[in-house]
């Protein structure tokens, strides 16, 4: 083919559009470069701004489950939502925001906790065990206030636990600390983080009347482990054979020294705050303490601030108040002292706090603790305190009870100077000596009694306690009752002359579980045994009027009342007598039984030891002691003499429990709390009545709880074990049968 000049014009323009051409490609390559470049920025923010969406979802999940205690989603929801965060941090490393729940748990466990010092120093507080000692604290309160007034005062309960410190830069979790010296304490932030209900930001603002959250924060909170948990992580120690935690708040104080985080998260700690501080007013990392702006832009009260931060979303002390005057605080406080025992983490008291912020910078602290705040506590059930003298009193078997003499203390509500010590085997046992520190225990209703020796705390002048070998009472030489080279029990042998035994067995014969007679008070009886009116329980039956007449405290009517209460308590159960006989180790449960099984006391003073250890919760000590007693020659004087007087021992025991109409036969329940119409003992009796067995703690076995205001543990195991839980209504119901 001949190419012409044409030829060659064509040829140009060809290979000029080849080149234009290819340039377009080219351009149109850069183009669509450029445009999927910019496809692909947009897919870039669209998975960012979906990741800082899902984690503030997360967060918002995890404020309704932890903080308002109402989820909204379910578990399964949440994890998959975490697992889609989780995996676009892994891909996306520099995206990770602060507050993303992944950043609870930290990777690798510390080597140690750095120490830091506090903004402010975090006091502890004065105590008040009354309301006049609250009271003088509101005198001296309005004294140096200078007519600021309180504005009321915010009541609420005092949380074991331990106090946290945490700071909040512009919103988001910076540091928290614990109390330490107060001045400094240890920084244990990446432990804190792993508490759900600390927010590690704080939301946007929820209301145009929640006010702006300070640059430089600090919230106050406490920080602990509720009794379930603690109940769990023990079980889970014992199961490892891991060392016990004590209680509660020294579980949370070792989880909270815990290096590794992931162990933390694990023990599940629960956070409380109570009050907050405007630090100062961040510009770029200088910090502005500017009162007149600060005042401006912060709650004037401590109410409105613990709004603010329930508002922020930070869980605060669920159970406060607001109150306007002290009296109602202190309403506050009784009412609180039993509901108390139904929450479910650890309390020792209320915090009474005035309510006026401005008020603070006014009155200032002492050295350790702010005027403006008083914790009243309520007295715990377990003291410790000192031994200053032991009494050996006899009680009415003969044997010789150690009483413990101490530095008075207050325990579950009045003031302790005496606990028993049982018996000197046991007083031996726990090794007291005088001056020793020994730690007492009195729960409601219950002798005050001395639990152990705080060994280590011994003084050196402490000095052990010489046993008496005579009687306190009439001087007879004690006999020792020795168990394997041990002396386990004292005894005075003079049982018929021995006026503290004589004594004490007359209270014990008119007492109310057993023959119940009223009028006959300790001074009375006394009185009587001083006059030699009475020796034994019989000679109460040959009293008259006339001869009550001339002792302390009677005039006819009531020394007639008193002589017919006697007489008429010979109608009293044979299981009342059998009980009031003082027989050892008989008590009104065993008594029930002996005569459940052989009908009447003549019958039971014939039943030979193996009959009666045939007797379904009687042992060979119980049977023992039992024939011992009837074989004794002044038994066989004491009950003829009875008899002399109108007690009838063939007489068979009215057994409820035995007759075919007893509706709660086979039944088992247990009392706990305070029943509004009737004493627990009056309830128990009632249905023992109807057939029903009462025991003291709640098993597998038990038919049902019956729970007056503020039952507590028993309630707990009670749920825990399903079993059911009655109120005093249904219990009017069950007695109503
Ligand atoms: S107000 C001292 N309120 O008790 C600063 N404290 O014994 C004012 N505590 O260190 C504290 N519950 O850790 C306050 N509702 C409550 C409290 C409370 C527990 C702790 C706190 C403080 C300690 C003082």
């Amino acid at each position: 083919m001949v190419v012409t000049l044409n030829d060659k014009k064509i040829y140009i323009s060809l290979l000029s559009f080849i080149v234009s051409f290819k340039q377009t490609l080219v351009s149109l390559e850069k183009d669509f470069e450029a445009a999927f470049s910019q496809i692909s920025l947009t897919v870039t923010f669209g998975v960012y701004d979906k990741y800082k969406e899902a984690v503030e979802q997360l967060n918002q999940w995890a404020y309704e489950y932890y903080v308002l205690d109402n989820p909204t989603v379910e578990d399964v929801q949440y994890d998959a939502l975490y697992q889609k965060v989780k995996a676009t941090e892994t891909t996306h490393p520099d995206w990770v925001l602060p507050e993303s729940p992944t950043q609870r748990v930290g990777d690798a466990p510390l080597s140690a906790f750095q120490t830091v010092e506090h903004p402010q120093p975090l006091l502890s507080l004065e105590n008040a065990f009354n309301l006049a000692e609250l009271q003088t604290w509101e005198n001296r309160l309005c004294k140096l206030s200078e007519g600021l007034e309180t504005l009321g005062y915010v009541a609420e309960m005092k949380l074991d636990g331990l106090a946290l410190s945490l700071i909040y830069e512009k919103g988001v979790l910076v540091r928290a600390a614990t109390r330490g010296n107060g001045k400094t304490g240890e920084d244990v932030t990446a432990n804190v983080k792993t508490i759900r209900s600390i927010p590690l930001k704080i939301p946007v603002n929820a209301t145009e009347q929640t006010p702006p959250v300070p640059d430089w924060l600090e919230v106050r909170a406490e920080v602990l482990i509720p009794f379930k948990r603690f109940e769990a992580i023990n079980a889970e120690r014992l199961a490892n054979n891991e060392p016990l935690f004590a209680n509660p708040r020294n579980a949370a104080a070792g989880t909270l020294r815990q290096l590794d985080a992931k162990i933390v998260a694990n023990r599940k700690l629960e956070a409380y705050c109570f009050s907050a501080t405007n630090l100062g007013v961040l510009e770029g990392t200088q910090l502005h303490f500017d009162d007149a702006e600060l005042s401006t832009v912060f709650p004037e009260t401590l109410w409105q601030l613990q709004l603010a931060l329930t508002a922020w979303g930070f869980n605060v002390n669920p159970v406060r108040k607001l109150c306007y005057s002290l009296d109602e605080a202190w309403a506050f406080i009784s009412q609180q002292e039993q509901a108390r025992e139904s929450l479910p983490f650890a309390t020792d008291g209320v915090v009474v706090k005035a309510n006026n912020l401005a008020l603070y910078k006014q009155v200032g602290n002492t050295a350790k603790a702010p005027r403006w705040a008083m914790a009243y506590k309520y007295s715990p059930e377990e003291a410790e305190t000192t031994l200053e003298a032991i009494e050996f009193n006899v009680g009415r078997t003969g044997a010789i009870t150690p009483v413990a003499i101490m530095q008075p203390v207050i325990l579950a509500g009045s003031t302790v100077s005496r606990a028993s010590l049982h018996n000197v085997g046991l007083m031996q046992e726990k090794g007291v000596q005088l001056r020793d520190v020994v730690l007492v225990r009195k729960a409601a209703e219950i002798i005050p009694e001395v639990m152990q020796v705080q060994v280590e705390k011994r003084p050196i002048d402490a000095e052990p306690i010489a046993l008496p070998t005579a009687c306190p009472s009439c001087e007879t030489e004690l006999v020792a009752k020795v168990e394997e080279d041990r002396i386990v029990n004292l005894i005075c042998p003079n049982a018929l002359g021995c006026p503290a035994q004589l004594q004490t067995r007359l209270e014990h014969w008119v007492g109310k579980k057993c023959l119940d007679i009223d009028g006959l008070g300790e001074a009375t009886l006394d009185q009587l045994l001083q006059a030699s009116l009475v020796r034994s329980p019989a000679d109460l039956y040959r009293l008259m009027p006339e001869q009550l007449l001339g002792l302390e405290g009677f005039a006819e009517k009531s020394a007639q009342k008193t002589v017919g209460a006697i007489q008429a308590s010979l109608q009293q159960s044979p299981i009342r007598v059998l009980h009031a006989l003082g027989i050892s180790s008989v008590g009104i449960e065993t008594a029930t039984v002996l005569l459940e099984t052989f009908g009447s006391i003549d019958r039971l003073k014939e039943a030979k030891i193996e009959a009666l250890q045939t007797v379904y919760g009687v042992g060979t000590i119980v049977a023992q002691a039992v024939v011992d007693y009837f074989a004794k020659p002044e038994t066989q004087v004491l009950l003829a003499d009875l008899t002399s007087v109108g007690f009838d021992f063939s007489k068979q025991a009215q057994l409820l429990s035995h007759s075919d109409n007893a509706p709660l036969l086979g039944n088992v329940y247990v009392l706990t709390g305070t029943l509004e119409d009737m004493t627990r003992d009056e309830a128990g009796e009632k249905l023992k009545a109807l057939g029903a067995k009462i025991t003291n703690s709640v098993s597998k076995n038990t038919t049902a709880l019956i729970a007056g205001e503020g039952g507590g543990s028993k309630l707990q195991k009670a749920e825990k074990l399903g079993i059911p839980v009655l109120d005093e209504t249904a219990l009017m119901n069950l007695l109503a049968q």
